[in-house]
């Protein structure tokens, strides 16, 4: 697939009307000279959501979230970049200008185009051995017995892989693709490159949020083998990213604001089957941030499903921080019985199976009682453990008011203080944030306001090639601790001298206790292992909270803004547009870290 040209791109962002565009899905009235209205990313009752013309964005006080008219329609609509700019055109009656990839190999944009028609290409030809072929009849069997007739392995695209492994490269060479991309189109053995992965299976197209195929899951339907295998990850495949079903649900994810998260493609298949039609399910790992943030796309909850065992309890508390990391609300049905929810379906029928997500638990009491059943909670140390086990998900409740409700709500079942859940909690946090090496040896140690920013500046000082990096992302006054601007700015001053040793560093530190504190860290071999990952890590750490103490400040000014007494300095727009660049930056950053991760 060819790729649009930079000028068409321009084109449409400087011509598209974003009043227009945002009126044909919300309705705005006029405010001074912007618009505004009732939020279509967030519910809300009072309009917070603002419409400004002359700089051609959007902007929500409610869930902060502003774009142009391109990123508008992309995360309204949940359409990838390319589709908002396309549709954006056809509105507007231009004509889309479009170039190769450049020169004569192509680039890696028109590579994953390449593997994505061939998946495509390659999912029909399943479904039509499994819908029409001799060789598949065993396989649609099969469905038929658990309950999915034909309409469903439609819907779905279901399809039959043969069971001759030569037989998928030398089809797919018929059709030209190259050798070069077979090789990485995670079809194949790696060490027996003519050999099909999948081969004699019932086939299960992985479809992106577009409903395009960009990977398979196979299960196994007689002979020896694992029972299911799915793609490995490829340029266009990942599989903590992608959800299966995501497409088929987004609909009614949409309308019903929520989704429902169960373990298996089957359990997913059933709900559909069943009329539950917002059910997706993970590739065959645990539950990920970015899946969850994929649903925040189109929901603000979702219900996770899991097997009401103990491995099943422990799957679905890992996935409600999950969940909340992305910031969707949760809540868990646990499925009793040894049973999932493709065998409700098949014993019991659909009706059976639109009760279960009555039977949800709200994920706070779930972790709650989970927590309190776990535990003696009679005695202290009892009551410490249980309080304990609430950290990783306190730590991620982003916002404070549901922080204060989930603990306020821990404290009434574990009858402890909420302040002392919170001070316990934050304790931990400091500790756990002063990085991998020994951060509660440092936070000992050296009396710190922040043990984390000196144990990064520590980390630097003993490595003063790194800071190179670091100085680009971070000024001595992102610190929050003396020590760690003193040697910050002692690392600066070396650098300038290019001088590139700790001891050149040390020299220019007054401070003796923090220069031997140096030593000694470096005499215990401390930041050694990896140096670039706690400072990297450590460096966005500081500037997303540089960052984010910058938008708390603008949002400050933003609420009081009085365009009489503030007017002439500076305009309530140019404070929404500074916003959206921190808010841009910020999300950058957070990508940065799931991609890494
Ligand atoms: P299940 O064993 O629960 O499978 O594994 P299922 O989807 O319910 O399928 P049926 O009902 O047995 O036919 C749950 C998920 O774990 C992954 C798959 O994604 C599966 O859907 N899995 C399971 C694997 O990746 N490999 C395996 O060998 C087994
Ligand atoms: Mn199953």
């Amino acid at each position: 697939m060819k790729r649009i040209t930079e000028a068409s791109v321009r084109e449409i962002r400087d011509r598209a009307d974003i009043v227009a565009v945002v009126s044909e899905h919300v309705r705005l009235e006029k405010s001074g000279a912007d618009w505004r209205g009732l939020c279509p990313f967030h519910t809300e009752k009072t309009p917070s959501f603002y419409v400004v013309p002359a700089k051609r964005m959007f902007y929500c006080f409610g869930c902060q979230k502003g774009g142009d008219a391109v990123s508008f329609l992309r995360d309204l609509e949940g359409i990838g970049y390319r589709e908002a700019l396309e549709t954006l055109a056809r509105k507007m009656g231009i004509a889309l200008e479009y170039e190769d990839g450049g020169g004569e190999s192509p680039g890696p944009s028109d590579d994953r185009d390449v593997l994505v028609e061939l998946h495509e290409r390659l999912a029909a030809t399943f479904r039509w051995f499994l819908a029409e072929r001799p060789e598949g009849a065993h396989a649609l069997e099969y469905l038929e017995s658990r309950g999915m007739g034909s309409e469903i392995a439609e819907r779905f695209g279901l399809g039959y892989a043969p069971s001759d492994r030569r037989w998928l490269r030398s089809f797919l060479r018929g059709k030209g693709y190259s050798e070069e991309l077979l090789d990485r189109s995670g079809l194949f053995a790696k060490e027996r490159k003519d050999s099909a992965i999948f081969a004699d299976r019932l086939m299960f197209p992985i479809k992106d949020s577009n409903g395009k195929t960009v990977a398979f899951g196979g299960r196994l339907l007689r002979g020896e083998g694992p029972k299911y295998l799915n793609s490995p990850e490829t340029a266009i495949f990942r599989k903590h990213e992608n959800l299966f079903a995501v497409s088929e649900a987004r609909q009614a994810i949409r309308e019903a604001k929520s989704a429902v998260v169960c373990e298996g493609y089957m359990d997913a298949i059933a709900f559909h089957a069943a009329g539950i039609r917002r059910a997706v399910a993970p590739l065959g790992t645990a539950f990920t941030e970015a899946q969850s943030r994929l649903l925040r796309r189109w929901a603000e909850r979702v219900e996770l499903c899991f097997d009401a065992d103990e491995a099943g309890r422990k799957a679905a508390a890992k996935a409600l921080v999950e969940a909340a990391r992305g910031g969707l609300r949760a809540s868990v049905i646990l499925v009793p019985g040894g049973k999932d929810p493709a065998e409700i379906l098949q014993k019991a029928g659909a009706e059976e199976l639109n009760k279960l997500p009555d039977s949800a638990i709200n994920g706070d009491d779930f972790l709650i009682r989970r927590a309190t059943s776990s535990f003696d909670i009679a005695t202290a140390e009892g009551k410490a453990r249980a309080v304990e086990t609430l950290f990783p998900y306190i730590a991620v409740l982003d916002a404070a008011v549901r922080r204060d409700e989930f603990v306020e709500a821990a404290s009434r079942s574990l009858f402890v203080q909420a302040h002392s859940i919170l001070a316990d909690f934050a304790r931990r946090a400091s500790r756990e944030s002063a990085g991998p090496s020994r951060g509660a040896e440092i936070e000992q140690q050296a009396p710190s306001r922040n043990p984390a920013d000196l144990a990064l500046l520590t980390a630097l000082a003993l490595n003063p090639e790194l800071f190179a990096g670091f100085r680009g992302s971070a000024a001595a006054a992102d610190l929050d601790d003396d020590g760690a601007r003193e040697l910050y700015i002692a690392l600066e001053e070396a650098f300038r001298a290019d001088e590139g040793t700790t001891e050149a560093v040390l020299l220019r530190v007054r401070d003796e206790v923090l220069r031997n504190w140096v030593r000694e860290r470096a005499a215990k071999g401390e930041f050694e292992l990896n140096p670039e990952r706690v400072v990297v890590d450590g460096a966005r750490r500081v500037r997303v909270r540089s960052l984010e103490r910058k938008r708390e400040r603008l949002k400050a000014r933003m609420r009081d803004f009085d365009p009489e007494r503030d007017g002439d300095e500076v305009s309530l727009d140019d404070l929404l547009y500074e916003k959206m660049f921190i808010d841009g930056e910020l999300e950058r950053l957070k990508d940065e870290r799931h991609e890494r991760s």
